[in-house]
């Protein structure tokens, strides 16, 4: 990179390259930023040095890009992280045995904490609950360092909101929420994303802007729980929940559309709001009831999925236990091949567990991901007619739902996508 003839914004390391840190990274090269990707799994950065995206909304070609002009360095190596003007930290955070696993927070703020220089700005953008980047980023920076927060360098906290595959919402024009330690860190952070994103959102410390991004995904995951108990009564009371979603939809104001679905999955609603509620019971000693029920309903959606598919089984007079079934979907969302907690994943090991032949279909979603048992197949028309029942479970563009439905048997759409004889609806 440090022959590149080109003038930058100066250098961006981005700690992390994975779904967050990877699009970031291409947004910054394509500003003027000579970017360096540092991540810990060499197999991945091996990938990205051979120009190939594993990021979905990353294109191979601006990757290349950016990899031909020098902007962009991945690597593994601390030594490169040397002197950056802004870092950023994309690390995940997991949860171990229920509790937040900060692990990886904390050991990108030991590798940057070196290469820290006097007026440098580190922001981290990890989903973790309040408190962490004064409480643990802080510390740790200005120990490796021997600079201190706020008068040294700068350091904040910025929210991502990327929502893969959403082709309207990308990450140039989402607005982002900025936060600073003081007010030359909020500065400093807010400069370095203006220079990116159309919009940004400054709040007052590192806190709200933390507790923002659970809020938002909170309020996704209990608005989601609502819709799915919801369902589940709605069935039994023998009336249309989806009919009902529908109808209030039309009201203009003070009603927001969510839908059922087979349960929860992804990088952030099983997880984010986990972090939430551990928070608050350590730090005040009560649970977050809203979190522990919305968890308990949604962890719970894709057992009941099987039994939906159980009793249509049993009403002609079949068991699971034999059956080929068709399971369309393995991404925890449509169009993506994410398929991390994926609530179809549970379905399937629940399936061939009771004995069924499972068969499986998603075009985005790569061998690696498939669950033991389960045989990988195209989604035809031919396929689902082959089958005792279909379960749709992600609407991926690329299924020809209306033929694979004219000819299933049976279908279960949990999605509410198609519509006739043989179907029924969640
Ligand atoms: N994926 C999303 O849609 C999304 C959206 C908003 C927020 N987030 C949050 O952003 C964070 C990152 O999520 P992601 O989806 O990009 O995760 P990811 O698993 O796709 O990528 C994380 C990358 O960080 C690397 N890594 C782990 N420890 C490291 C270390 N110490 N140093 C350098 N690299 C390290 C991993 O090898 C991996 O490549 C999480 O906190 C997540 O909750 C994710």
């Amino acid at each position: 990179m440090s022959t590149s003839p080109r003038t930058t914004r100066g250098v961006l390391v981005v700690v992390g390259q994975g779904y967050v840190g990877l699009p970031l990274a291409m947004r910054a090269v394509e500003v003027g930023w000579s970017v360096v990707g540092f991540d810990v799994d060499t197999a991945r950065v091996k990938l990205l040095e051979a120009g190939e995206s594993p990021v979905e909304d990353v294109p191979d070609g601006a990757l290349r890009a950016a990899l031909d002009d020098g902007s962009y360095l991945p690597t593994t190596d601390p030594a490169r992280l040397e002197g950056f003007d802004v870092a950023v930290i994309s690390v995940p955070t997991p949860l171990a045995e229920g509790s937040p696993d900060l692990s990886h927070i904390e050991a990108a703020a030991r590798v940057l904490a070196p290469a820290l220089r006097t007026g440098a700005t580190v922001v981290l953008e990890s989903t973790t609950y309040p408190g962490t980047t004064e409480e643990l980023v802080q510390p740790i920076l200005e120990e490796g360092s021997g600079l201190v927060a706020g008068t040294g360098f700068h350091l904040g906290y910025s929210p991502e909101r990327i929502d893969p595959g959403n082709p309207e919402f990308r990450f140039e024009n989402t607005p982002k929420v900025v936060s600073g330690v003081d007010a030359d860190s909020l500065a400093a952070v807010t400069a370095f994303y203006d220079g990116l994103v159309s919009q940004t959102v400054p709040v007052s410390s590192p806190r709200e802007a933390e507790l923002t991004k659970l809020l938002e995904n909170t309020f996704r995951h209990v608005n989601i729980a609502l819709v799915n108990e919801l369902a589940m009564y709605a069935h039994d009371l023998g009336i249309d929940v989806w009919e009902a979603i529908d109808a209030a939809s039309t009201k203009p104001f003070g009603y927001q559309r969510f839908t059922p679905g087979p349960g929860v999955g992804g990088h952030c609603l099983p997880i984010d709001p986990s972090y939430l509620s551990w928070r608050v019971r350590q730090s005040l000693g009560v649970p977050f009831r809203f979190v522990e029920l919305a968890n308990d309903v949604n962890d719970h959606m894709p057992d009941y999925v099987v039994r939906r598919l159980a009793a249509a089984l049993n009403r002609r007079g079949l068991a699971v236990n034999g059956q080929r079934v068709l399971l369309l979907g393995l991404a925890y969302k449509r169009n993506t091949g994410d398929a991390r907690e994926s609530p179809s994943r549970r379905i399937a090991d629940l399936l061939v567990e009771q004995g069924a032949e499972v068969l499986v279909s998603d075009p985005h979603v790569d061998d690696r991901h498939l669950p033991t048992g389960v045989r990988r197949v195209d989604a035809t028309p031919e396929v689902a007619e082959g089958c005792t029942a279909v379960v749709l479970l992600v609407d991926h563009d690329g299924f020809d739902l209306d033929a694979i439905a004219a000819r299933a048997p049976y279908l279960l759409d949990t999605r509410h996508r198609v519509a006739g004889p043989g179907v029924e609806h969640l």
